[in-house]
């Protein structure tokens, strides 16, 4: 089969060859009562994005979920995808590509003043009284795909586009899970280990929220990753909502 892993990873996976996508597989397991477990397929014929939108995955990629119970308040949930960002940042640096993090989970490359994707991370979870129930921490990573077969609307990059070679998918899932099997048990510390990556800190920005547009300087990222920024009428933050930068003027 196209997805041969054999992963030694700290979750039991479970591979596709092409599924519709990971997301949904693994929020049926969650239905079921798993844990612990990575949906992982060389193609998706139904991959989502944030706010609904498709995620284009083709055969190279590496598409994959991971499903796990943390014990803590929903309101903390939000660290577990700074939490992915940072494993996935860690693994492409590892693999000779400089990425860095938008807030909150757009893992990026530059190119001159121009930022292109590399990853894209979707969460969702389910919470009883106020706790997590499960979570699933979906990462889409363009590993061994041609950006001219990427929708170019996301501006999108890849691994071998960066490396002008492909990568061993093996060993990057598996760097990517382990870093982020560390990082999950370590909540309080993943907001430091996100900043040693973020391109955001320092920039003008603009962040539509679902109360308004807010423009200023991103200056910090708060626990459990909202963004604090300096606006002319003071600070303001942000937990939620599409960030753009801004060139400073
Ligand atoms: C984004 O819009 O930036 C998030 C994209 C998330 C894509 C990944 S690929 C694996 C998992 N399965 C999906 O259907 N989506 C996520």
């Amino acid at each position: 089969s196209a997805v041969e892993y054999g992963l030694n990873a700290p979750f039991s996976v479970e591979y596709h060859d092409s599924i519709p996508s990971t997301n949904a597989r693994a929020r049926d397991l969650a239905a079921d009562g798993a844990s612990d477990t990575v949906v992982l397929a060389d193609e998706q014929t139904g991959g989502r994005g944030r706010l609904d939108r498709e995620w284009h995955s083709p055969s190279g990629g590496i598409w994959l979920s991971v499903l796990f119970r943390p014990d803590v308040p929903m309101a903390h949930a939000p660290v577990f995808t700074l939490a992915a960002a940072v494993a996935v940042t860690r693994a492409a640096r590892e693999a000779g590509v400089e990425a860095g993090i938008k807030w909150p989970n757009d893992v990026l490359v530059r190119h001159g003043d121009e930022e292109r994707k590399l990853v894209g991370i979707l969460t969702e979870m389910e919470g009883e009284s106020d706790r997590v129930s499960w979570v699933v921490v979906g990462i889409g990573v363009n590993a061994n795909v041609d950006p001219a077969d990427l929708p170019d609307d996301a501006n999108p990059t890849s691994l071998s586009a960066e490396r002008d070679e492909p990568v061993d998918r093996r060993l990057f899932a598996q760097r990517l899970l382990e870093e982020f099997d560390a990082l999950r048990q370590d909540p309080a510390n993943v907001v430091e280990a996100w900043r040693e990556y973020a391109t955001t800190l320092g920039k003008q920005v603009r962040v539509e929220t679902p109360n308004g547009t807010i423009e200023g300087e991103a200056v910090d990222v708060e626990f459990p990753g909202a963004l604090v920024i300096e606006t002319e009428s003071g600070r303001e933050v942000v937990s939620a909502g599409d960030c753009e930068h801004l060139r400073p003027i």
